[in-house]
């Protein structure tokens, strides 16, 4: 059982104490197919930032939800925005976890796969050069890249000018990275969702207004809506809100691992 506040399942069946990582684990599961799932985490008032960060946004709980989703895919979707803007280290994962990755036939660390068009990346950044695992970044076939990219990143040239997401993503799954969790950003998240790509999205709700100014978790181009029903809700004793949504059709949670 983690420190800090316990969480526990308000819905679909209240959990009669709270959970522990095992329980939430199972909760999460990895699909048995293909699947898309995007965590954010957000103010009340709909923020996804507070002072331009996500940081302000994150308690324990949220926390503790995020690296166990970072546990549980087989690449770790980033856009270029987020990575630069956030400073993204390398994904690290404790022994315990690397661990039930290896037990569950799992590689020990998830594949960073960073969305670039521009390819206006730091070779240099923990992100890249400090990688367990050789990252990937997808980009189109227009892109120049800066000098040493090559070498501490793959990249996978999808689109001729801008990066065509469904067939970037079709590709991850030809490699092996079926189980995909995209942390953002918001316009990552919103040409994700206008191709329709999105299968599930994890939504923490810090107990915060944050206020106006800052945007909401998705932006971009309109596109057109779709009904994502509700899975379960999670309840922190710090007041966080975890949502669970997932389109008809997704696998349930808790199911058996696969790619
Ligand atoms: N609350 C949260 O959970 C959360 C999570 C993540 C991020 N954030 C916040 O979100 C902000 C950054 O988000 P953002 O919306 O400005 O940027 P973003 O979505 O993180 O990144 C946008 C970049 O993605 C790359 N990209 C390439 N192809 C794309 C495509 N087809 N569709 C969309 N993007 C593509 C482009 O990179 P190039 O410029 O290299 O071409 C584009 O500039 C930061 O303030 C960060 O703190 C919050």
């Amino acid at each position: 059982m983690s420190a800090g506040s316990p969480i526990s399942r308000l819905w679909p069946a209240p959990s009669p104490t709270p959970l522990d990582d095992t329980e939430l684990t199972a909760l999460y599961g990895r699909a048995a197919g293909p699947h898309l799932r995007v965590n954010f985490v957000t103010s009340v008032d709909g923020a996804v930032t507070v002072d331009g960060y996500s940081a302000g946004l994150s308690g324990e709980p949220d926390k503790r939800v995020f690296g166990l989703l970072r546990m549980l895919c087989d690449g770790l979707l980033v856009a270029a925005g987020t990575l630069r803007h956030e400073g993204y280290n390398a994904v690290r994962l404790s022994g315990p976890r690397r661990a039930w990755r290896r037990a569950q036939g799992l590689a020990e660390y998830p594949t960073l796969v960073v969305v670039s068009g521009s390819l206006d990346l730091d070779p240099a950044q923990t992100a890249f050069a400090d990688a367990p695992v050789r990252p990937v970044v997808l980009t189109h076939a227009a892109a120049e890249a800066p000098p040493g990219l090559a070498e501490v990143a793959e990249l996978v040239r999808c689109g001729t000018d801008r990066v065509d997401l469904a067939a970037g993503l079709a590709e991850l799954r030809r490699r092996g990275l079926g189980q995909l969790l995209c942390e953002g950003g918001p316009h990552l998240f919103g040409a994700l969702t206008a191709a329709d790509l999105v299968d599930e999205v994890c939504l923490t709700v810090a107990p915060l207004l944050a206020g106006a100014g800052p945007g909401r978790i998705t932006a971009g181009d309109p596109g057109p809506h779709r009904e994502l029903p509700l899975r379960h809700v999670l309840a922190a004793t710090d007041g966080t809100l975890m949502l669970r949504y997932a389109r008809d059709g997704a696998p349930a949670p808790g199911a058996q691992p696969g790619a």
